[in-house]
């Protein structure tokens, strides 16, 4: 799907780009790709790249076929980390008008950002799941050019986990450990996700990758190299699973983003540490440098 030389730019339709991987992704593609990002609110990157914002809820959008005019691929990250499950429905409904539409328009290739398996509970009881597995599925069996990544634990500028995390250490001294800390974590940064992303909708492949980056930690060995990072000799109030649960509900309860209690326990059922993805030409970044740069940036704070 390579435009030729002289011959227009190939327009892309980007699903819920003004993100932690929109912000990625616009930056990879935005070069080669006019590019048309739909979501609500405006994010001025996306002006300074040239980016045409289309301010809508994907939830609320009947008629797809005039965001499909001229479309020559989709790239779908539109979800939401935390909402109702009458809003998880509402938007898997808008995404899945969205598939219907695009079967319409037969050259379209769609890149879909899904999420790894989680525990069974999770998969079964969870609407942040059971919608986005329902949206995988419909893209699956649609007849559509489709490659659907699903990556673990992601980490890039203005990520709300290791960056967070990283500035909590900083501020308290001291981190929760839920359990024994001994479950794995492979983070793989947002624009290696951003290259992967590129590369698949070049592809013509269909189906399902798991992607992890290029080191596979034991959690607390990541969250003592975050201390470490900011100089600081690692420090943790131990709880178990049912109180680490607990805690995140409070922390819901009181209005916070900071954690929920589903990340919880995907964390801590040792399904995050995926094997690095391969299929990169370039290697994938090391989270080390990373927490790094973060620490720095908090020291000067
Ligand atoms: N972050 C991670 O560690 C991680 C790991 C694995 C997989 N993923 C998956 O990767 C995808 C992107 O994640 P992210 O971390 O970039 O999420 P994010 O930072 O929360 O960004 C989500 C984007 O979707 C847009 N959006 C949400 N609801 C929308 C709606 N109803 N209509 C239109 N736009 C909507 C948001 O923009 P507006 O608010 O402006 O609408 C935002 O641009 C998600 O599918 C997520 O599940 C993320």
């Amino acid at each position: 799907m390579t435009s030729g030389a002289g011959a227009p730019p190939r327009v892309l339709l980007v699903g819920g780009g003004g993100g932690l991987v929109g912000r990625a992704v616009l930056r990879e593609l935005a070069p080669s790709f006019r590019i048309r990002s739909v979501h609500r609110s405006p994010v001025p990157a996306e002006a300074a790249a040239g980016v045409e914002w289309v301010p809508g809820d994907v939830a609320s959008v009947r008629d797809f076929d005039p965001l499909l005019e001229g479309v020559d691929a989709i790239v779908n990250l539109a979800w939401y980390r935390w909402e109702s499950p009458q809003r998880f429905r509402a938007l898997y409904e808008g995404l899945s008008r969205l598939l219907e539409a695009s079967a319409r328009h037969t050259s379209v290739r769609i890149v879909h950002v899904s999420v790894p398996a989680a525990p069974t509970s999770l998969e079964t009881g969870l609407p942040y799941l059971t919608y986005k597995r329902r949206l995988d599925r419909e893209l699956a069996a649609s007849g559509l050019s489709y490659r659907i990544l699903r990556p673990t634990l992601l980490f890039g500028p203005g990520d709300r986990l290791l960056t967070v995390m990283l500035r909590l250490m900083a501020t308290y001294h001291l981190f929760p450990m839920f359990g024994d800390g001994c479950y794995h974590v492979s983070p793989l940064s947002t624009a290696d996700l951003a290259r992967v992303v590129r590369q698949e909708i070049e592809g013509t492949g269909n189906g399902t990758v798991d992607l992890g980056g290029p080191e596979r930690w034991v959690y607390r060995d990541l969250t003592d190299r975050m201390f470490s990072a900011l100089r600081r000799t690692p420090r943790y109030v131990g709880m178990g699973e049912r109180t680490a649960l607990f805690v995140a509900r409070l922390v819901v309860g009181a209005g916070s983003k900071l954690i929920y209690p589903y990340e919880v326990e995907w964390l801590m059922s040792d399904l995050l540490g995926l094997p690095a993805y391969r299929g990169l030409a370039t290697p994938l970044e090391e989270v080390g440098p990373f927490l790094d740069r973060i620490a720095n940036q908090q020291a000067q704070v």
